[in-house]
């Protein structure tokens, strides 16, 4: 006998990347920065008590919501606090997808999306990429003929690192009948020299929302805390009715502004991040194995010439303790995602990639 809903039986949940035990595997899986937070985390978690502790948090997170709209030129009402940008996901479905309503998505995408819509028990309406990982260009319609409530578009994408224009995001903004959520999770990694911002887009269009999340950017994957930013309209539902009553811990609050207050350390962070992307995408095609420009913190990288599988090159990697992401899905079948490292991760990765590619031709 289950006692399970029909929708929770059917799923199956999300799985995580590998989290290895010892200290010694370069964990290149998940897309963490290669740099810790800022000193003033450290600062700030050093000047944390106990007794702090003890009462409950401030409920809307309102000192971290004050730093986030001056950073922004926004106003507190226009951001809601969440504990992970995977708390804003589920925040977003709950408030704006009926069960057996439509939530679209682009495929492939992040993977918890479908997870978190079954769970919600939304119809999923996915709408293919094509081979350069653009939208179709009649995605908006596509939506709209499946009367989808939320649509949620990762920008820049995961996992090619790919990123359309915030022109191309108001044109489905304008289109859709529906919510538009932009997954911003790894915008902190765009060139800045490319001018890319969606924020503008909150000011004409009140069907969108933008995530954040301090997991990437501000090296605060541990923490769990991330942001939804939207015209005060769109968000009042989620604020005041169907989130946590206090779903931001007063840690995360407290250690998660600090580093956004760093702004300069974390921008260093990026550069670096954004110069390695560079010079390991020139290594790796010079090898044979290319990848699509990212403008993330992950390359995926195409096997398909390499005399190697990347099932085969994803174990090689893993037996000199080195760990990527390999996704068994028919487009990604013979890709690995990599996430950028710190440069000496990333020679190491490097020469394991060049000892495994000249073993596999030694043996064809
Ligand atoms: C595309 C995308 N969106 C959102 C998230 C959520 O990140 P977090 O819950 O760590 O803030 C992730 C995490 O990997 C992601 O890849």
């Amino acid at each position: 006998m289950s006692y399970e809903r029909p929708n929770i039986s059917a799923m199956a949940g999300y799985v995580w990347g590998e989290q290895p035990t010892d200290t010694r595997t370069i964990k290149l899986n998940t897309n963490e920065n290669p740099y810790p937070p800022s000193p003033k985390v450290d600062a700030a978690l050093g000047e944390l008590t106990g007794a702090s502790l003890r009462r409950y948090p401030q409920p809307t997170a309102l000192p971290l919501r004050e730093s986030l709209a001056r950073h922004h030129q926004l106003t507190p009402d226009h951001f809601v606090v969440t504990n992970g940008g995977d708390e804003a996901l589920r925040l977003a479905l709950t408030t704006f997808v009926e069960p057996g309503a439509g939530f679209g998505m682009a495929e492939p995408s992040y993977s918890l999306y479908e997870v978190l819509a079954q769970i919600q028990d939304a119809r999923v309406v996915h709408s293919p990429l094509d081979g350069q990982w653009h939208l179709a260009d009649n995605f908006a319609e596509q939506m709209n003929d499946e009367s989808v409530q939320l649509t949620c578009l990762v920008n820049p994408h995961a996992p090619s690192g790919t990123l359309a224009t915030a022109q191309q995001m108001s044109d489905i903004a304008t289109a859709l009948n529906g919510v538009l959520l932009i997954d911003e999770a790894y915008v902190d990694f765009v060139d800045p020299q490319i001018g890319y911002s969606a924020v503008p887009l909150l000011a004409h269009h009140d069907n969108v929302l933008i995530l954040r999340t301090f997991s990437k950017g501000y090296g605060l994957a541990g923490l769990r805390l991330g942001y939804l930013m939207g015209s005060p309209s769109l968000l009042a539902p989620v604020m005041w009715k169907t989130r946590d009553s206090y779903n931001m811990d007063h840690l995360s609050q407290v250690v998660g502004q600090a580093a956004f207050e760093d702004q300069a350390y974390a921008r260093e962070t990026w550069r670096r991040v954004r110069e390695e992307r560079e010079r390991l995408r020139t290594a790796l095609s010079a090898c044979g194995l290319t990848s699509p420009e990212s403008q993330s913190n992950f390359l995926l990288v195409d096997c398909s010439e390499a005399p190697i599988t990347a099932p085969a090159l994803y174990q090689a990697l893993k037996d000199n303790h080195i760990l990527v992401r390999h996704f068994d899905t028919d487009r990604l079948r013979q890709s690995l995602r990599i996430t950028i490292g710190t440069p000496e991760e990333n020679d190491q990765l490097l020469a394991a990639i060049d000892q495994a590619l000249s073993n596999a031709a030694l043996t064809r």
